[in-house]
């Protein structure tokens, strides 16, 4: 069983095939969480709950009796404001006296298999039922009447458990939440190494590590958006932990908007995590009766170092995040009109683009932002999400069959939530937009913030893209999101609700998404933020892939992919091939192969060379597909820790493939060799390498390695091996 509860003990052990989490019921019914870490068999385990020393003064509850247990310093499972926890706490109830002291206690727990849904928020989900086990601890805040259900389900196989927390207001009077966290978890020392992924736009997910000290330390958005500059990504590795070794907790917020990840580190030495909303700018009331469900987290633990702990995230979410049909259907080979033309399209020209592009093996035109309003710059018509039949001429229905005939798929650019001041939509409802009142509103890239968080404002934009998208025959959508939130308020909004605008916001964002991809099933939806800065769990739930970036120069490229990789599959990377020329065609394709792939070029403007060069991709592209969409990733020579190269190399879950890519950041004139070790693959296979024809054994590859110094030596080069077993 994943999940036992050991009456006698009153512990909770849940079980992963890599991982043991340990919860117990100490006296007076504290819930403190006891171990998570490798996977041991029994409940039994020493109770780091009863510690002597205290911070500055003794601070404990009188109904235990002397000062060995304190919440100061027990490891607590949900830690609370006012009731002598000090640290930085998940939940923060203010209730109708004016306080905010919360002291949550164990009420009882059920136990099941199966998950749970949760009404308007994405989540990971189960194929089959008994894929998870769910335990639902139930903890209550007597004095205020707060229960609090804090859900943990266990997907054994995967290694993975994934949280979340109902907070219910049981009681006759109005509470107000200022803090309601997904997760909080407590370890036992703070010999550990915090990573998470900071950037901006052009250059996203930048690996960041960093010792953790004594205080807090961690990264938050406040932007509106998960955001391009930090990710709500989070790993706790022991110190000396690298790709191949090493304990490591990776935790990822299923989450779109602003969020908080930070550790701890107390004077007692131990670490607390915590993960959830960002408490900055937000409070929601409850009222009498109400309950709020935080967003899920998810966690990941491993032994095996960090290499693994992202493989353990890149199955679970091919498996259990993403979904619908293009969860496993391959996606098309595509052309984005974006780079090629910006707003200076026509119905031929994109046809034009079509025809060459057939001729290259590309299966799918999308036409990019400009086909609307009056949009022929960036500083117009968000919002009118008609067609402009200037640009269109005989209209979007015309295009898309015309693009059908030549055999291509066809797909469309929206950024719903969004309105330009210079729009229709502006003039028609002066208040749809996100603004303070009497105060003139920011702009970025000269628009505004649509207020998805009204149902109204959601109506209309939804009746538009529906009309759209019902009577022409599109097969993808592009999703942007190019800006970030200021201002922050809705005109609907009561005072007292508006610092519940940000998480409304989010809501409303998928309630929209959710109406396209179910009324929509068959469209593919891609989604972006000005590349990638919204590049989280939430939106890979809606859209099975997402643009990485807008950098497309394969050099740069090379890290932003290595720091997506830290948790998100190939499988949701997108990556195009553009004319971006730092590196050769040939490279730009070795990099863009590592995604969902495409072109985001002129594809009547190539040389007879490079022609044959994408006819050659196209070829490996469908040669590599599963190999690189559902085989296991290892990064082998990481560019953030090396001038000169960076090697990565993908696993068939079988074990009989392998494709390892070399790419040259910069000449190496020093070192006159370059050994790189295989990983993950059978050392009693035998694998032919179809560059030399040579065959070794696993073993070989693995340990002796193999010498990849004269291959694509130069800057800016690169080579792929593949490896199939003889
Ligand atoms: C930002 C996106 O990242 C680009 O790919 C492109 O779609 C532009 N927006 C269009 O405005």
């Amino acid at each position: 069983m994943p999940i036992i509860y050991d009456s006698k003990q009153k512990t909770f052990k849940l079980d992963t095939k890599t991982s043991s989490y340990i919860i117990h019921v100490y006296r007076e019914n504290y819930i403190v969480n006891l171990y998570y870490g490798a996977l041991i068999p029994d409940t039994f385990v020493s109770k780091r709950v009863e510690r002597s020393t205290n911070a500055s003064f003794s601070v404990a509850n009188p109904a235990i009796g002397g000062y060995d247990f304190s919440p100061d310093t027990a490891p607590i499972e949900y830690g609370c404001n006012g009731a002598a926890d000090f640290r930085i706490s998940a939940l923060s109830v203010r209730n109708s006296n004016g306080d905010s002291t919360t002291d949550l206690r164990y009420i009882g727990h059920s136990i099941y298999q199966g998950k749970p849904e949760l009404e308007g928020q994405p989540t990971s989900y189960l194929n089959d039922k008994s894929e998870a086990d769910t335990l639902e601890i139930y903890a209550e805040d007597k004095v205020t009447g707060v229960i609090v259900t804090l859900y943990y389900t266990v997907f054994a196989d995967q290694g993975v458990i994934t949280r979340r927390a109902k907070i219910h207001n049981s009681s006759e009077n109005p509470v107000k939440l200022e803090r309601a966290l997904s997760l909080c978890i407590d370890l036992p020392d703070m010999d550990y190494d915090l990573i998470t992924l900071y950037g901006r736009h052009n250059k996203e997910r930048t690996v960041e590590r960093r010792r953790l000290a004594h205080g807090i330390q961690g990264v938050e958005s406040k932007r509106g958006a998960s955001s391009h500059c930090q990710n709500p990504f989070a790993a706790i590795v022991k110190s000396g932990a690298n790709e191949e070794y090493g304990w490591c907790y990776g935790f990822n917020l299923v989450y779109s908007g602003n969020f908080t990840a930070m550790a701890e580190c107390d004077y007692n030495g131990t670490t607390r995590f915590i993960m959830g909303i960002n408490p900055t700018d937000f409070a929601w009331n409850l009222g009498a009766g109400e309950s709020f469900d935080t967003p899920e987290a998810v966690m990941v633990f491993t032994d095996k170092g960090i290499g693994e702990m992202s493989r353990i995230f890149h199955r679970f979410y091919n498996n259990n995040l993403v979904r619908g049909e293009w969860k496993s259907k391959k996606r098309p080979i595509l052309i984005n009109s974006w780079e090629a033309a910006y707003f200076d399209f026509d119905t031929k020209k994109l046809v034009d683009f079509a025809k060459a592009a057939k001729k290259l093996g590309v299966e799918m035109l999308v036409m990019d932002d400009g086909w609307f309003g009056k949009r022929n710059d960036d500083t117009s018509s968000l919002g009118d999400w008609y067609v402009n039949e200037k640009k269109l001429k005989g209209g979007l229905s015309k295009l898309v069959s015309q693009v059908h005939d030549e055999g291509l798929k066809f797909g469309i650019w929206y950024e719903p939530e969004m309105i330009s001041p210079d729009s229709d939509l502006f003039r028609a409802h002066p208040d749809w937009h996100v603004h303070v009142k009497g105060r003139e509103p920011m702009q970025g890239r000269q628009q505004y913030v649509l207020d998805v968080s009204r149902k109204d404002v959601r109506d209309g934009l939804w009746q538009m893209m529906y009309d759209v998208i019902s009577k022409n025959d599109i097969d993808y959508v592009k999703w942007d999101f190019n800006r970030n939130i200021t201002d922050a308020a809705s005109a609907i909004l009561p005072a007292e609700k508006q610092s519940e605008f940000f998480h409304r916001f989010v809501l409303g964002t998928y309630d929209i998404m959710n109406r396209l991809v179910t009324t929509f099933p068959n469209i593919l939806l891609e989604n972006c933020s000005g590349g990638g800065g919204r590049f989280d769990p939430a939106m890979l739930c809606f859209s099975p892939q997402i643009w990485c970036s807008d950098n497309t120069d394969a050099i740069e490229r090379l890290t932003i992919q290595f720091g997506t990789s830290m948790c998100y599959p190939a499988s949701t990377m997108g990556a195009h091939v553009s004319a971006c020329s730092r590196t050769g065609i040939a490279t730009r394709g070795n990099v863009a192969l590592w995604g969902t792939f495409g072109y985001e070029m002129d594809p009547r403007k190539l040389t007879k060379e490079e022609r044959d060069i994408v006819l050659t991709q196209v070829e490996e592209y469908h040669k590599y597909y599963n190999l690189i969409h559902y085989g296991d990733l290892y990064r082998l020579v990481s560019p953030f820790e090396n001038p000169y190269y960076a090697v990565w190399q993908f696993v068939s879950p079988d074990k009989k493939e392998a494709l390892v890519t070399k790419v040259t950041v910069k000449r190496d004139e020093i070192h006159r060799t370059f050994i790189v070790k295989l990983k993950g693959l059978d050392p009693e296979k035998l694998y032919k390498c179809d560059i030399t024809d040579e065959v070794y054994s696993g073993a070989a590859l693995m340990n002796a390695g193999i010498v990849l110094y004269n291959y694509a030596r130069n800057d800016g080069e690169s080579i792929k091996l593949y490896f199939s077993e003889v």
